[in-house]
């Protein structure tokens, strides 16, 4: 739909999230990896990151999502659509999706999943907005969820300490004032980076078999160099874009929502959009990278902090496997 058309716009109402309590810092990787506390805080600006032991990625969202109706009185049966943001789904299929409906009783509801990796939320919110967009539906939840302890390997340090389990939600719904809301998107795919973060066994292309287990195939693959070169630019690309294309200027933003993979890659990205650290949502040292869940985790930490007002622009950007990326311009419509 072009943008002049449009009479009404999807607009974040609400916000919404949930982590396990169980914290692993970086002195418990020293222990078993040939790591350091030093090495990991100085890379990635990560200190510590949440585990799920007991449960799966819908029982994240089934969270993320209570506490979304808690802070919105919403309730279960008036959710239209449920968009759920993974890689680390239940099951193939049935759809986590469908598991999280069943969960929260949200029986006027369909849903799916969007499997796009760290870009995940990002490309299932501008899914979700173009459902409100189209006039059809009324109020749909995009949740970013990822159990990304049930796909590592806590014997390769080159990714272990990097991940984290979690899951934020956002509510979407229509508003007539079309200065307020999602107002432009750039996203792209590029599959030809897709040997560079993968998990290679378990699809249709190798299933898994005896060999794929004991080649520790069903866990993360990431060519960690690789990925930080493309990703520093691609970020920065799509950010600088979207920008240009809606006459932003750095002073413009109140935030730079970034996708949460590396401290320096962050500040990469807002280095060429001209923004300062403090206009930046930063947890990755709370949190580390939890894929799906690291954007909807800044909206609603920072709104809760009352550090979000009505009218703040900000720019959501990510970067992840596939490769994925995209950029979404939205104005903040909450008080
Ligand atoms: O989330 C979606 C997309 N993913 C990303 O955006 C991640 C992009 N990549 C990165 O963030 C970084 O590449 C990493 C944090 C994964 C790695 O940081 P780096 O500065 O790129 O390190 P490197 O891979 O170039 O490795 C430097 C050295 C290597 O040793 P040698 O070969 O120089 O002897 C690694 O073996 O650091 C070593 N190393 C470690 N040392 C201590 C790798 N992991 C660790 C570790 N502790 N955990």
């Amino acid at each position: 739909m072009s943008r002049e058309r449009k009479t009404v716009n999807a607009q974040i109402t609400g916000v919404g999230m949930w982590v396990p309590e169980k914290v692993l810092d970086n002195k418990y990787f020293e222990s078993i990896v040939d790591t350091s506390d030093e090495w990991i805080r100085t890379r990635t600006g990560i200190q510590e990151r949440r585990i799920l032991e007991k449960g799966a990625t819908s029982d994240l969202a089934t969270n993320a999502i209570k506490n979304l109706m808690e802070n919105t009185g919403l309730k279960p049966d008036e959710i239209e659509a449920i968009i759920v943001a993974t890689v680390t789904p239940d099951y193939f299929f049935p759809a986590t999706a469908c598991l999280v409906q069943d969960n929260i009783g949200a029986k006027n509801a369909f849903g799916y999943d969007l499997s796009a990796a760290c870009s995940g939320f990002i490309f299932a919110l501008q899914q979700g907005a173009s459902l409100i967009e189209s006039g059809r539906y009324k109020k749909v939840v995009v949740v970013g969820a990822d159990k990304m302890s049930a796909i590592t390997d806590y014997t390769d340090r080159n990714t272990c300490i990097l991940f984290g389990d979690a899951a934020g939600a956002v509510l979407l719904e229509p508003t007539e004032n079309l200065e307020y809301g999602l107002q432009d998107s750039v996203l792209r795919v590029d599959g030809s980076g897709r040997d560079l973060l993968i998990m290679k066994a378990g699809g249709s292309a190798m299933p898994a078999s005896k060999e794929t287990v004991e080649n520790k195939l069903h866990y993360i693959y990431q060519d960690g160099r690789a990925v930080f070169k493309v990703a520093v630019k691609g970020m920065a690309d799509v950010s600088a874009e979207i920008m240009e294309r809606n006459n932003l200027t750095g002073g413009d933003i109140a935030y730079l929502v970034p996708h949460q993979a590396n401290l320096r890659i962050i500040d990469a990205t807002a280095k060429r959009m001209g923004i300062t650290r403090d206009k930046v949502m930063i947890n990755i040292q709370k949190y580390g990278n939890t894929t799906a869940a690291t954007i909807p985790l800044c909206l609603t930490e920072y709104y809760n902090a009352g550090k979000l007002k009505k009218g703040d622009k900000l720019v959501l950007s990510s970067f992840g496997g596939g490769f994925t990326f995209g950029s979404i311009y939205l104005v903040w419509s909450m008080d």
